[in-house]
């Protein structure tokens, strides 16, 4: 299944983010804005983080990396361990090498006046070696398609060159849980799939922990090991890609998600007499290719056998 996460050789087996009944609430919001939230993430991990909009992603994604409620006060309750370490307390900028934000307005989350400016910005408060830094701007750019942009101004990129620029902001930095929040709104259906393969390929080779928000569930079913539904403020699925995408609670009547467009031909094909005694599960266009593959071939068969023997 080429790159595909589910087949990953790391060992997962250390814990990366450990939330405990937490719970948030904005000084100005009606209620609580996180209920009682409680999860796992293991080292090496790529959860998907999906849900209608003000579920809570966005505020989820804070708490994890500590922003909330040091930087974003309110009223918090419950503990965030990251690698065994309890955060609460900590200054979010003490982090930043171990967990990376991509927020979900890039534009609010770039300050440098050039590409390379606004990569070094992150780097400044770790004492990185100048040299260091600067041989990784090129490498980070072109992982993330802005080869060559180091003296661009900002302000002049797309809404889409912002987002890349947002994640290589990240990247550069290496940190060990990488959080991606909606990181690819504003990009083409290619720009969208190359930031899903870049990061899933980068937590292979750097055993980085993925947590992406996202409303692309295509793309989010192929790449997560598994995936997380909020709902107002709660976690209301947490299953394997397979499991996930057969919740009724997500994708049944009032859904919080659209279905995915393979799932949907799934679906579909599971209402059809196909001459196979059980339809295979598959959630990836690999995996969609060879069942149907397989659908044709038996398919077409007999009428080969027949014309065969003519
Ligand atoms: N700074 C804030 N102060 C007060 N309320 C807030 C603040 N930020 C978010 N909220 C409220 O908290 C709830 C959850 O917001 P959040 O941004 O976490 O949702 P989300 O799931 O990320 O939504 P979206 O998909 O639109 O990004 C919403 O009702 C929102 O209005
Ligand atoms: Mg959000």
């Amino acid at each position: 299944m080429g790159s595909s996460p589910r087949f990953s050789n790391i060992d997962m087996t250390e814990l990366a983010i450990k939330m405990d009944s937490v719970s948030f609430a904005y000084p100005n919001s009606d209620g609580p804005v996180l209920q009682d939230i409680s999860l796992e993430v293991r080292r090496g991990e790529f959860v998907g983080i999906c849900g209608p909009s003000g579920a809570g992603k966005t505020t989820l994604a804070l708490a994890i990396r500590g922003i909330i409620p040091y930087t974003v006060p309110g009223k918090m309750k419950g503990t965030v361990k990251i690698f065994g370490e309890d955060i609460s307390g900590q200054v979010p900028a003490k982090l930043t090498q171990v967990m990376g934000l991509v927020q979900q307005d890039a534009e609010a989350q770039i300050v440098g006046l050039t590409v390379e400016d606004d990569m070094a910005y992150g780097m400044e408060n770790l004492l990185i070696d100048p040299n260091e830094m600067r041989s990784r701007f090129p490498e980070t750019l072109k992982l993330v398609g802005l080869e060559g942009y180091e003296q661009r101004e900002t302000h002049a990129l797309s809404g889409g060159q912002k987002q890349r620029l947002a994640i290589a902001s990240s990247l550069v930095i290496r940190p060990k849980i990488l959080i991606l929040d909606e990181p690819t709104s504003e990009l083409d259906p290619i720009g969208k799939w190359e930031v899903f393969r870049i990061i899933s390929d980068l937590r292979e080779r750097r055993d980085m922990t993925i947590i992406m928000v996202e409303h692309e569930m295509d793309y989010l079913v192929e790449y997560s090991d598994r995936l997380i539904a909020v709902d107002e403020g709660k976690i209301v699925e947490n299953a394997n890609p397979e499991q996930f995408l057969r919740s009724p609670r997500v994708f049944g009547e009032n859904a919080l998600e659209r279905t995915p467009d393979l799932f949907g031909l799934h679906l579909r094909l599971a209402e059809m007499n196909l001459p196979i005694e059980e339809l295979p599960f598959f959630s990836t266009p690999n995996d969609a290719q060879e069942v149907l593959h397989s659908i044709l071939y038996k398919l077409h068969r007999p009428k080969d056998t027949k014309d065969a023997g003519r």
